[in-house]
């Protein structure tokens, strides 16, 4: 079947040394279609000013074009309120700007559950939290295969839990978690903390049917620009949360010795922001939306499976996080056995093909599987069943070049 979104990504349709692209990285971060960037530059040709701050005819465009994207923004995650949603420069910021946040809201010997498939930005901020607070950090193991189970989240829940913080996409195997399960099996009030950054170009995304506190994601990796995020938080709680970056635009009034801060969202957004990808991101979720990209997520779901059935008949590779139990998507991580996966994606890419290679800054979750990388293919909108002959005829090239 040819892939009727790939003619919309320019940087697709380019040769590295006489190779077609056969992108295969967007878990690290998408390609940007036409829409996308000529946003920018439209942007930047008829509405480029500072936003909020002045009275003139660019800054009002700007501020209307930035604030439109936040209602995009709100719509496309269903949140209540344009309040709840704020901008950062991205997912990262975002976790750290709550866990900075929840400082003062915790005490000694409560309980922060996270798990051993986090990404380090859903990981270190929490652990850093938890040992300036002296509290339990608890990490809810991955099985040997690479797998995690909803139950053993549940069970790991105690009386002291005060946060849950998890993945609802794992960026090493793609692995889905069901963090609805997860929070209707909950008795008590607990925060939950989601890094969405993977399921957002994924799967659908309603933050209150996922009856979330808090959902952060990067613009980058759902086909928009990188340098701005998204943090949504409940807007109760983020109205009872203190700021923790502090500057211009988050402040009501300032006096020599005191100041009082402005009101959601702009009390956690100080300084300027990303006006310019704030615009990109308009742009890519106008593009997501008209063209259903929604009705896209199956086939990332069988190019996954096509891909795994590809890699078991080479028999040579370990695949990590497969299991008839879970649900998964767009994400393969392999080692080709006695082979260095840093060499399988340099030589790879000789062929135009690109992928990761690395411990995809999941450090804990490598050291489980006991091995220091792997090489992860992962899949967009852009991508068909023609990228996978590609990258296995590449990968048997490579496999003869390195025996
Ligand atoms: C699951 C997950 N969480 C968090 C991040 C961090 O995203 P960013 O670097 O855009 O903040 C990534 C990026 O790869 C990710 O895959």
């Amino acid at each position: 079947m040819s892939n009727i979104f790939k003619a919309d990504f320019p940087i697709l349709q380019k040769r590295i040394r006489n190779n077609v692209i056969t992108y295969l990285d967007t878990a690290s971060s998408s390609q940007k279609p036409t829409a996308v960037i000529d946003s920018i530059s439209n942007f930047y040709l008829n509405s480029y000013e500072n936003v909020h701050r002045g009275m003139n005819s660019l800054s009002i465009d700007a501020t209307e074009i930035y604030e439109s994207t936040r209602e995009k923004v709100r719509s496309f995650i269903n949140a209540k309120s344009t309040n709840e949603i704020i901008f950062t420069k991205n997912a990262t910021e975002g976790t750290n700007i709550i866990a900075n946040a929840l400082f003062s809201f915790l005490e000694d010997g409560d309980e922060i559950i996270t798990t051993e498939l986090e990404h380090h930005s859903n990981f270190i901020p929490w652990m850093s939290l938890a040992k300036k607070k002296n509290l339990t950090f608890k990490v809810v193991p991955i099985l040997p295969n690479g797998t995690i189970r909803e139950e053993d989240i549940i069970n790991a829940i105690s009386e002291s839990t005060k946060l849950v913080a998890i993945s609802h996409m794992s960026n090493v195997t793609g692995q889905m978690i069901d963090v609805k399960k997860i929070k209707a099996s909950v008795k008590k009030d607990i925060l939950f903390f989601i890094d969405g950054c993977q399921s957002i170009a994924h799967r659908s995304v309603d933050v209150q049917d996922l009856d979330c506190d808090f959902f952060v994601f990067s613009s980058h990796k759902l086909y928009g620009p990188s340098g701005v995020g998204v943090l949504y938080g409940k807007e109760g709680l983020l109205n009872s949360l203190p700021t923790v970056i502090f500057g211009g635009g988050m402040i009501n009034q300032v006096e020599l010795d005191s100041f009082t801060p402005a009101i959601l969202p702009n009390k956690f957004e100080a300084g300027t922001p990303p006006i310019e990808a704030t615009a990109g991101l308009s742009a890519a979720l106008d593009y997501l939306i008209e063209n259903k990209f929604e009705n896209y997520f199956d086939e990332e779901i069988k190019l996954r499976e096509s891909l795994i059935n590809e890699l078991k008949n080479l028999g040579n590779i370990d695949i990590y996080g497969v299991s008839d139990d879970i649900h998964a998507s767009s994400i393969v991580s392999f080692n080709v056995q006695g082979k260095n996966y840093n060499d399988i994606a340099t030589f790879l890419d000789q062929y135009g093909v690109m992928i990761r290679s690395g411990h995809h800054c999941c450090q804990p979750f490598m050291k489980k599987l006991k091995i220091p990388g792997t090489c992860r293919v992962s899949f967009g909108i852009y991508n068909s069943q023609e990228d996978i002959s590609l990258f296995i005829d590449a990968l048997n090239k490579t496999n003869k070049l390195l025996s």
